[in-house]
């Protein structure tokens, strides 16, 4: 189960302004090559970062440093006030971290019912399940009419709004979404927009990582911007 839910959170309420996501000082490499040279960035608790910069500019990478899918070189990461630097990638997730990583977010091999199963189970209990499903099916109608469809037949769209469907129903304290709009349809980019203001409304702090600059811009409070693996102090977009 999630440790901290949005629920406690409001119960709390006193967190609001304050940092939930600390990035300190991060370097990052792949093997001999280095991708990140000392990225910082303050996220506040129920507010949005545009995470923007070309091609190969390291966005991806401080995404998947903070949900620990690769481990920093160097520097911190905090969230909550407790250092998450190298955790697994798990322990970061129940601490209320969900990360909707570039290309897909889902299971290829199975249906868009099992994948939906698989993702709730770490956030709601088991007879809730079957409620939370729903919920989902009528935000997307489009996924009810495919829920016996194995993921890696769906469109790329219609992928997306599987992995979004999990936050939508038990929204995280964070949301990392990397390009979700990436090549959609207008139509269909718009719906996973729509579906991410609804996550926002639920009080789920967002970074978005887009090519869609303007799109982004509309939609976060603040912009990070990166280059060749370090942030631009006076963003240029
Ligand atoms: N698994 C890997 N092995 C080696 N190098 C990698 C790996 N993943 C990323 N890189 C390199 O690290 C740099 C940053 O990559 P990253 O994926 O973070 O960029 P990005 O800003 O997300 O780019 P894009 O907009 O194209 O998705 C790039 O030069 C990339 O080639
Ligand atoms: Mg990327």
């Amino acid at each position: 189960m999630i440790e901290n839910s949005l629920k406690d959170l409001e119960k709390k309420g006193s967190e609001k302004n304050q940092p939930l996501l600390v990035v300190d000082n991060i370097e990052a490499s792949y093997g001999p090559f280095r991708a990140l040279f000392g990225v910082s960035f303050t996220l506040n608790y129920g507010s949005s970062i545009a995470l923007l910069g070309p091609n190969g500019a390291g966005k991806s990478t401080v995404a998947r440093a903070i949900s620990g899918l690769i481990r920093p070189g160097n520097g911190h990461i905090y969230f909550r006030g407790d250092e998450i630097t190298g955790k697994d990638t798990w322990r970061i997730e129940r601490l209320g971290v969900a990360h909707v990583p570039e290309g897909r977010g889902v299971f290829a091999s199975l249906t868009v019912q099992e994948n939906l199963k698989v993702f709730l189970s770490h956030a709601v209990p088991k007879k809730l399940m079957h409620e939370k499903i729903d919920e989902v099916y009528s935000f997307f109608p489009r996924l009810k009419e495919r829920s016996l469809q194995r993921a890696e037949t769906l469109s790329g769209g219609e992928q997306r709004m599987l992995a979004l469907s999990r936050a939508l129903v038990a929204p995280p304290l964070l949301l990392i979404a990397d390009e979700l709009s990436l090549g959609l349809a207008p139509i269909l980019s718009q719906e996973v927009w729509s579906s991410m203001g609804e996550i926002r409304k639920k009080g789920t702090s967002i970074i978005v990582i887009e090519q869609n600059i303007d799109q982004a811009k509309a939609f976060a409070d603040n912009v990070v911007e990166l280059s060749r693996g370090k942030i631009v102090e006076s963003p240029s977009i």
